[in-house]
């Protein structure tokens, strides 16, 4: 990752500011979620042992927190020397328990090979715990492991490990009734505690974006009522730092696409558009086949004739496409008529009504037309979900 992807114009001061793994270095509006953390580790550094929960919902600094903490007292144990270790585990990206046990392994082994499979990590892991007094690693993201059940074993096996001590993190309430209620990870040995992160307020969230405005963009670039105005129509929608973040970012981008100097309002407003439509391609990503290829057929018929498509069109594209692929079914007009009907209750697509053919004649056939940007949807979505 290069540090500034900015290109010379005159917007960014740094673009880096605004990437998901960008840290500040300080983090304002959390003193009370930290400092509890900091107290909790503080026990766990002199001996004590502990598992640690920290819940709320997304873009609340969870993660935020937890790493920049964390990354102290590693440092902290380090100067002291200290045999301790800690070790972050991204379980978004580390989802298997096999995964998350070979990167613990190599962590704390500071080696590549550690083996091959959970019983080669485990003693791999087993060895190196009887050079260390204690061992801190936080699951970031724990429910998309949990939820797999499968996978959740490896909670277990961590939990009753007593060098362990845990932080997992989840934007899911309530995760583990959820998915581990018939057993608890909290065993006697081991104190268990919860943190919860709120939302941002709208004066939070102003001055988050003040410090990356400031940090990120060149001087002159916005005003202060650009970032009041993301500000206020994030804390109304839910409070979601990253989601404040990401629309400071686009606007600039916007702005930029324009060949403007400056931030104006309305490339707030059109990076609004645009972030709904990045929202509504990730949750078509998670429907079937079928839907996703007939959003496509909607969109690739307008490109290629120019007008937009009725239920008819829509299934003879649809069945010609799929004709030498297995994986999916022949389709009826009436199932296509359903489906149609479900992608323009969702907002993926606009039902365009026939205009009366005249007297006596009826109406010409109801047409359906994409809901969203074109040339973004062209990017994410159809060049990767078109069949040829
Ligand atoms: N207090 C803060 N100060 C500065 N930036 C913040 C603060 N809180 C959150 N952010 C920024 O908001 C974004 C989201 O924060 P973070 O990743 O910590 O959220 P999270 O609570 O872990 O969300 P999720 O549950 O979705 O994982 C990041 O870009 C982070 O830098
Ligand atoms: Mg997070």
């Amino acid at each position: 990752m290069t540090k500034n992807f900015s290109n010379g114009n005159t917007i960014w001061k740094d673009a880096f500011t605004f990437h998901e793994d960008y840290e500040p270095d300080i983090i304002p509006y959390r003193d009370d979620e930290i400092n509890k953390l900091i107290g909790l580790l503080k026990g766990v550094y002199e001996g004590q042992r502990a598992i640690i929960d920290v819940n709320g919902s997304t873009g609340t600094g969870k993660t935020l927190s937890v790493k920049k903490i964390i990354g102290e007292f590693k440092k902290k144990a380090t100067v002291e020397k200290k045999n301790m270790a800690f070790v972050f585990v991204k379980c978004g990206e580390t989802t298997t328990q096999s995964q998350i046990l070979k990167h613990i392994a190599q962590e704390i082994c500071g080696e590549e090979k550690v083996g091959k499979g959970t019983g080669d990590y485990l003693n791999r892991i087993r060895k190196k715990k009887k050079e260390l007094d204690s061992i801190v690693i936080v699951l970031d993201e724990i429910d998309k492991v949990v939820k797999r059940s499968q996978e959740r074993e490896v909670l277990f096996i961590l939990a009753d490990e007593p060098i362990f001590n845990l932080i997992t993190i989840s934007n899911i309430p309530d995760w583990q009734k959820k998915y581990i209620s018939d057993r608890s990870v909290v065993s006697r040995s081991v104190s268990s505690h919860s943190l919860l992160f709120y939302p941002y307020k709208e004066p939070q969230i102003l001055g988050i974006l003040k410090q990356r405005a400031e940090h990120g963009l060149m001087d002159n670039t916005y005003t202060d009522d650009i970032l009041k105005h993301i500000a206020k129509k994030v804390a109304n929608r839910d409070g979601d730092m990253r989601e404040a973040v990401g629309w400071l970012f686009k606007a600039g981008k916007t702005a930029e696409l324009a060949g403007k100097p400056k931030i104006e309002i309305d490339d707030v407003n059109l990076s609004d558009a645009k972030f709904k439509d990045d929202e509504t391609i990730s949750y078509l990503e998670n429907q079937s086949i079928t839907k996703k290829l007939l959003v496509c057929v909607v969109y690739h018929y307008w490109i290629t004739k120019g007008t937009h498509p009725n239920k008819t069109e829509v299934c003879s594209l649809y069945n010609s496409l799929t004709k030498n692929h297995s994986e999916y079914d022949i389709m009826k007009e009436g199932s296509v008529r359903i489906y149609l009907s479900e992608l323009c209750q969702y907002e993926y697509l606009i039902r365009i009504s026939g205009r009366g053919r005249g007297r006596g004649m009826g109406k010409e056939q109801t047409t359906y037309k994409l809901n969203m940007d074109e040339k973004e949807f062209k990017e994410k979505f159809y060049n990767k979900y078109w069949v040829k």
